[in-house]
């Protein structure tokens, strides 16, 4: 298979979506910090459902790991990426250096007030303006038609359509589904570092939000639901329920403490060890 199209600057970049837009293609976006595996893929296949070329960002981005985390044990490996994406019929790949991305003097910092400092934003303190800065400068390089995120990472996902409504960016944002395993372990470059008795218990994380959600749209009170899910976890052997909350779907507001009138999100994060596993799901409003 012939090796992908790789640039490594953003003029490079720029020239190349330049040329496929003059000659009339529409061009998608996927951003990913690499590690690929089946759910950035299938963002790959639905981008090329959308547009005419495919680009993929492969950039370990330093500013939405907080310290302690795990900016430099997060997996890398370029060709295996590389390989997976020419395999999925990417057109480029777009890999830039930190310099690249953050030249000396780099001073400015894209905040998304209210959705960004909720849930994650709680637990990990500028985590979202490390995502937004890189995901603004990402689609003002690209200038694709369209960019495709995934539905796993759901708060980045509520934030990203906001900033781009926000800064008048003109790329549709495309949201896509959460691919899991069998046993219904949404996918996960950090899945890697679960050791066996970790891996047994992940899938609880899943099957306890599926009964959440089933009780919620059979009109269960909110505040008990998510009691109840806590515990459930905690009972299923995570060392640490850093929160589970049903929320307003679009912006995240919460909710009232009693049964849903309308649908909801339900979202999820519960440490095993020192690995935090984020999950969520869409959950229908109960019959009137
Ligand atoms: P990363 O974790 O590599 O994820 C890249 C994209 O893949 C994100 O849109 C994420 O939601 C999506 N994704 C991850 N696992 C998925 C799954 N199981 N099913 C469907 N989609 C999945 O998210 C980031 O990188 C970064 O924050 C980034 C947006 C690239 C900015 O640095």
């Amino acid at each position: 298979m012939p090796a992908l199209a790789t640039v490594r600057r953003v003029a490079d970049l720029r020239a190349q979506v330049h040329a496929w837009r003059e000659a009339g293609d529409t061009v998608a976006l996927v951003p990913t910090m690499g590690a690929l595996h089946e759910g950035h893929l299938s963002l790959v296949r639905l981008a090329r459902r959308e547009a005419r070329r495919v680009v993929v960002s492969l950039f370990v981005n330093p500013t939405q790991f907080g310290a302690g985390e795990d900016f430099s044990a997060y997996p890398r490996d370029e060709a295996r990426d590389s390989a997976l994406l020419a395999g999925e019929g990417c057109d480029l790949l777009f890999a830039p250096s930190a310099e690249e991305m953050y030249p000396p003097g780099f001073a400015t910092t894209v905040a998304v007030s209210g959705l960004g400092e909720e849930l994650e934003g709680a637990f990990r303190p500028g985590h979202f303006a490390g995502v937004a800065t890189v995901v603004t400068k990402l689609l003002i390089q690209a200038g694709a038609n369209a960019a495709v995120f995934g539905e796993k990472d759901y708060q980045q996902l509520q934030l990203i359509r906001r900033l781009a409504r926000d800064l008048d960016l003109p790329t549709q944002i495309i949201p896509g589904p959460i691919v899991r395993e069998g046993d219904g372990l949404a996918l996960s470059s950090r899945n890697v570092y679960l050791d066996p008795d970790q891996r047994r218990i992940a899938p609880a994380l899943h099957a306890v939000l599926v009964s959440a959600a089933s009780a919620l749209a059979l009109g269960a009170a909110v505040s008990e639901c998510e009691a109840q899910a806590r515990e459930a976890l905690r009972t299923a052997g995570f060392d640490a329920v850093d929160y589970v909350e049903a929320r307003r779907p679009d912006d995240l507001h919460r909710l009232g403490p009693g049964p849903l009138s309308e649908p909801a999100r339900l979202l999820a994060v519960a440490r095993l060890g020192r690995t935090r596993l984020l999950d969520n799901l869409a959950v229908s409003a109960p019959r009137a």
